[in-house]
């Protein structure tokens, strides 16, 4: 197969641009430009102060500081980037549809539609499509047919090669990956296109982690691969629920578990609800297409993760409520972290955000803190479900830099993200400052609860009576 020596990669998001950086980063001999319509977000990527790049993930600015400017270019000039690469992935955002047929449930792919049409038009030599959103199941069919339409006399090859970095640990997943997916036709230009690619990877992965399949097969896998891990989730949040009628110990149950190879010990930490922009897309996807093909039975089968996951969220903020004497209304409740997970900025479908809305509806008053998350995004996803006014959101709803400050005359303290920093707060003198009972409900199992205990705290745990 020819050498790649330029790449394009459309969409400088929380994929695009973590894995182009580091592509850069270990094929310097190929140039990748990043683009985006989002001018605000490629100002970002390349503003020179790196704490200012639009995510956060650890070890992402020492990546980029050491690509970007050398063979790492990040742009709005989305024509010439197509034109002058090679090899051209498409990572752009694939949000559950909220409009139309399959409204809440099928995959939205305009921006990959729009993509493919834009290549298709002003391509003016052979490309590989690289689909790196995640999309459903035969898609590679319909960019192939856009593609083809224009009638130009140049070859488009399309891969499937989805992403299985998670956030908060996306250079981590990147450096070391447990493998890389590549799909293609399985013709002799298709195993052209994917030893392209697959020569990409190879800079820093052995041939071993570079797994290769048909198309269809690889597309299928992204989706079976998340609703695999958030199924591990909602199953150990289920057995959550028993614990706490049993005197069984959720962890405890984890640790006992985990330990039988078959089972696994990742994955199974109990907590407020699983969030992040894939798992329940692509799961509500999945249950779409198994509906589309009359599939009932496997339909319903996923759809339960998702209706587990928005059972635990709903009995975590039952319980608060339920434990304060069953009335929240005009107290002070702390909110620590916002973020769906440690580690990241993100909060697309964080369980902060319905937890938060369930607590508003009883009047709570919230004071959140997040390490990470500013003000602005917190109220944008609380006006987002258009549960109350922006007003009134504002009203109830308070952000502050400091925890203590959050914690400071509160009721109760709820613990929404397992951030590191929690564990080392001085608990002692956030128990003197807080109103009698002190509650603490810890949503993630993440502090010494014995501990505070012997403080003096009143302490409710995930799967634990
Ligand atoms: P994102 O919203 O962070 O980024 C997508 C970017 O694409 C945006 O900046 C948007 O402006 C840009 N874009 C949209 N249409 C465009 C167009 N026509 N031309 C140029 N730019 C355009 O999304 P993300 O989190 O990076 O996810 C991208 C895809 O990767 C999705 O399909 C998602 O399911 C998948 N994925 C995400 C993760 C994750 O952890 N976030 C992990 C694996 C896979
Ligand atoms: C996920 C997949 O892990 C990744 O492979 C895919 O590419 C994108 O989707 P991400 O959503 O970034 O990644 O984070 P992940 O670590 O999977 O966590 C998802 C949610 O599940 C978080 O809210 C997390 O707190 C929760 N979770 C995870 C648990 O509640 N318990 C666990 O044991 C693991």
């Amino acid at each position: 197969p020819k050498k790649i020596k330029n790449i394009c990669c459309i969409g400088a998001g929380y994929v695009g641009g973590p894995t182009m950086a580091v592509i850069a980063q270990k094929c310097p001999e190929i140039k990748v430009t990043v683009v985006d319509i989002n001018e605000q977000r490629i100002a970002a990527w390349n503003d020179k102060i790196l704490d200012n790049l639009p995510i956060y993930e650890p070890g992402l600015s020492e990546v980029v500081k050491e690509a970007r400017g050398r063979n790492l270019f990040f742009s709005t000039d989305v024509d010439k980037a197509i034109v002058e690469a090679e090899m051209v992935f498409i990572s752009v955002n694939t949000p559950t549809k909220t409009y139309g047929v399959g409204k809440g449930m099928a995959a939205d792919l305009k921006y990959v539609e729009l993509c493919a049409r834009q290549i298709a038009k002003v391509s003016t030599s052979d490309k590989i499509v690289v689909e790196k959103s995640t999309l459903p199941v035969r898609t590679a069919q319909s960019i192939k047919t856009i593609l083809d339409a224009e009638g130009k006399d140049i070859q488009f090859k399309v891969l499937s090669n989805p992403e299985f970095l998670a956030e908060g640990t996306a250079i981590e997943d990147l450096h070391h990956a447990d493998r890389v997916l590549i799909g293609g036709d399985q013709d002799v230009d298709g195993l052209k296109a994917i030893q392209c690619l697959v020569e990409i990877y190879a800079h820093w992965l052995t041939k071993e982690r570079i797994l290769t399949t048909n198309v269809w097969s690889s597309e299928l896998s992204k989706l079976t691969a998340n609703a695999f891990l958030a199924q591990r989730v909602s199953s150990i949040n289920a057995i959550s629920a028993l614990c706490e009628h049993t005197g069984a110990n959720v962890d405890e149950i984890a640790n006992a578990i985990g330990a039988d190879s078959r089972i696994g010990s990742k994955f199974l930490k109990a907590s407020v609800g699983f969030g992040g922009s894939c798992f329940q897309k692509d799961i509500l996807n999945l249950v779409y297409i198994a509906r589309s093909y009359g599939l009932e039975e496997v339909a319903d089968y996923w759809n339960q993760v998702i209706i587990l996951n928005d059972y635990q969220k709903r009995r975590f903020a039952e319980t608060v409520v339920n434990t304060l004497f069953n009335t929240i209304s005009g107290k002070k409740i702390a909110v620590l972290g916002w973020a769906f997970k440690k580690d990241t900025n993100d909060t697309r479908e964080s369980a902060a955000i319905y937890v938060a809305d369930y607590l508003l509806n009883e009047q709570a008053e919230l004071m959140v803190y997040d390490p990470k998350v500013k003000p602005e995004q917190i109220y944008a996803d609380l006006d987002y479900l258009n549960t109350r006014s922006e007003e009134e959101n504002r009203r109830l709803l308070t952000v502050v830099t400091n925890p203590y400050e959050a914690m400071d005359d509160a009721h109760a303290v709820t613990i929404l993200t397992e951030w590191d920093e929690f564990k080392n707060y001085d608990w002692k003198k956030v128990y003197r400052g807080m109103k009698k009972p002190a509650f603490v409900f810890d949503g993630r199992n993440v502090l010494e609860n014995e501990l505070l205990k012997s403080i003096g705290f009143l302490t409710f745990n995930l799967g634990r009576s």
